[in-house]
């Protein structure tokens, strides 16, 4: 056989996938694994969400769709963005897409040449360098500092000639913390200052708890430079129904749209359908969910520093993000071997010595897996 396309040998698959097959191939042994691997709710999706889409199916809602999506979602999602996000923008810049992954990588290929950098925010979640190596580009790595979690100005040593976008995911996976107006300025003022665009990832932003969420693109003039990701299976625990968008100027959005085009159309017609009922309809359902993570939350946030963790601002998400005492890599090996708690080792989001543990996990499961890592720690000393 010839050789395969060098292009796509060179980038990593996904490890947190590989690390959540592992614990299921476990699981399938018999084996009672905790999984606090999982980035997905461990809810299921709002029945009200569940019968717009059945009733689209059911009236024929099968065909074609327009390549941008349903115009009832886009009028949604263009409303959703003036009243809760502060920002406007037409419909004609809004793309419903096949989650918010495959946004991330119509905008990778829509903005960057072959050749080109973007920077990205360690810890960065898994997706975005391949989606950007694909594209053709190449990553530069800025770490946060692990006391604040907040950019700072050194930022501003990553740009080179070739930088022509900054990623910026808060609420943060894997970190779950959130930037706070300091943070989001000092990125608008390089992207302003050198000429980039700005990938927001929001994904996250119904899940933060103390602190408010703030759209990069309500920075100055930020709207002009921004390409706001968002989604619906965090919020509404919509995961398997690959549902996102992307709202970005109109420019960037026609070329996104090319490659959406051409690659996959547009997302599911009858699943859009629940993507407006989940818009549209009532969002005491997204209240029920971010209460239930935030007494998860306000546990792990009691338990953590009594085993002895040193844990990162727990302000969005569900991810506890903390430092561990040697080789992380092995350490949730170790975990899952022996304690049979499944967690993702941080070097697998560019910053070793630290494990994320996602709490999409019940409560009495969680507080199992805790005594569980108590004891093998004690165990291994
Ligand atoms: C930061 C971040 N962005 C984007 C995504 C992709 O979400 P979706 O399921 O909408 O593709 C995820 C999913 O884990 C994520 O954690």
């Amino acid at each position: 056989m010839k050789s395969l396309s060098e292009k796509v040998a060179a980038i990593a698959s996904s490890a947190t996938m590989d690390i959540a097959d592992q614990a299921k191939r476990m699981a399938r042994e018999g084996i009672d694994v905790i999984s606090l691997s999982i980035g997905e709710p461990d809810f299921d999706t709002p029945s009200h969400i569940k019968d717009a889409c059945c009733a689209a199916l059911a009236r024929g809602e099968t065909h074609y769709a327009p390549s941008n999506g349903i115009p009832e979602l886009i009028q949604a999602i263009s409303e959703k963005c003036r009243k809760e996000n502060g920002f406007s923008c037409r419909p004609e810049e809004v793309i419903a897409t096949c989650g918010a992954k495959h946004a991330i990588y119509l905008a990778m290929e829509a903005v960057i040449n072959a050749g080109e950098e973007a920077i990205l925010i360690d810890p960065a979640w898994v997706s975005y360098e391949p989606c950007i190596q694909m594209a053709g580009g190449r990553v530069r790595h800025y770490s946060l500092n692990p006391k604040t979690f907040q950019v700072d100005d050194t930022l501003a040593e990553k740009i080179s000639q070739k930088t022509r976008m900054i990623v910026v995911n808060t609420p943060s996976n894997p970190a779950g913390t959130v930037f706070n107006t300091t943070s989001l300025s000092l990125v608008a003022d390089l992207c302003e200052d050198y000429d980039l665009i700005a990938l927001s990832d929001e994904i996250y932003e119904k899940l933060v708890y103390e602190k408010e969420h703030i759209s990069l693109a309500t920075i100055g003039d930020m709207v002009h430079r921004t390409i706001t990701i968002n989604g619906f299976s965090k919020a509404y625990a919509m995961t398997g129904w690959r549902l996102g968008y992307s709202i970005a100027p109109l420019e960037i959005t026609r070329q996104m749209l090319k490659v959406q085009q051409h690659s996959v159309s547009h997302p599911t017609t009858f699943v859009m359908w629940g993507g407006v009922a989940a818009l549209k309809g009532d969002q005491a359902c997204v209240n029920q969910m971010r209460t239930e993570f935030d007494a998860r939350r306000k546990f792990l946030m009691a338990e953590l520093p009594a085993m002895g963790f040193e844990a990162a601002p727990m302000e969005g998400a569900f991810y506890s993000w903390i430092r561990v005492p040697g080789d992380d890599m092995e350490i949730a090996r170790r975990w899952l071997e022996y304690a049979h708690v499944a967690v993702t080792p941080g070097s697998v989001f560019y910053a070793p010595g630290w494990i994320r543990l996602s709490y999409a996990t019940a409560l009495p499961r969680l507080r199992e897996a805790m005594t569980r890592i108590a004891n093998q720690s004690e165990g291994s000393d």
